[in-house]
């Protein structure tokens, strides 16, 4: 069967990922969440001491690129690739709050995105992949065989992200919630490296009112199609 590249983009808490993970599972493709690598770099950037709420010192981190790794190992009983940052297990430590007001300035710089690219072309080279972020159809894989766009209003993504966090014990707020996910689509769509954009043969998902198997099943005709042609 012709193996191809799935490239998901789109704005956070879109659900990205829960469509990417379900299409690499029953392809048998590798997924990868790029998010977790810029999450990975912030983390990294908040363990150093680079970025905190009243500063963030861009050169610093440049300099210490080098000595970021990252990598991704897949998890059996998860039924997916957790994050590694310099070989510790930051699966976890990258999805709190913190790691997201941060991740969005991280993320503008070119210096980061120049490296965190050149590795994730490396790991689509063999196609099957399905990868998801901000930039992938636009500048990782421009010729990918399908790209999806990804939608839904701000205020259902805050309410699912809000759910999730409060699922996981986290003490926040849903308007704390609702004003990061603006913050973050503001800066994410406004940078001058990269910013997120519709490629122009992508298609575009509004999921405000889809359910994830509606989603899914809509996703899996168009990839029956390309696969099949
Ligand atoms: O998908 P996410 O919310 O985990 O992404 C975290 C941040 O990383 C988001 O604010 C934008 C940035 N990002 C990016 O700039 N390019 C990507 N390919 C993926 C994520």
């Amino acid at each position: 069967m012709k193996k191809i590249t799935i490239a998901i983009d789109g704005f956070s808490s879109t659900g990205k990922s829960t469509l990417a993970k379900q299409l690499a599972k029953h392809l048998g493709y590798v997924y990868v969440d790029t998010g977790a690598m810029y999450r990975a770099v912030a983390l990294f950037a908040m363990q150093k001491g680079y970025i905190s709420s009243s500063n963030f010192d861009k050169k610093a981190l440049i300099n210490d690129i080098p000595n970021i790794k990252l990598h991704f190992e897949f998890n059996a009983d998860l039924g997916f690739a957790e994050m590694y940052l310099n070989d510790s297990n930051v699966e976890k430590e990258i999805r709190t709050i913190e790691v997201s007001s941060f991740v969005s300035k991280v993320a503008e710089v070119s210096d980061v995105r120049a490296k965190l690219v050149e590795q994730q072309k490396e790991m689509g080279k063999n196609k099957a992949i399905v990868m998801d972020g901000r930039d992938i159809g636009t500048v990782v894989f421009p010729d990918a065989e399908l790209k999806i766009f990804m939608t839904a209003s701000a205020e259902t993504r805050a309410q699912r992200r809000f759910d999730e966090l409060e699922a996981k014990g986290d003490n926040v707020s849903y308007e704390d919630v609702l004003k990061n996910v603006q913050e973050r689509d503001y800066i994410d769509t406004h940078r001058d490296d990269s910013p997120l954009v519709i490629a122009e043969d992508a298609i575009e998902i509004d999921n405000s009112y889809l359910s994830r198997e509606e989603q899914f099943a809509a996703v899996l005709e168009l990839v029956d199609e390309i696969i099949n042609k």
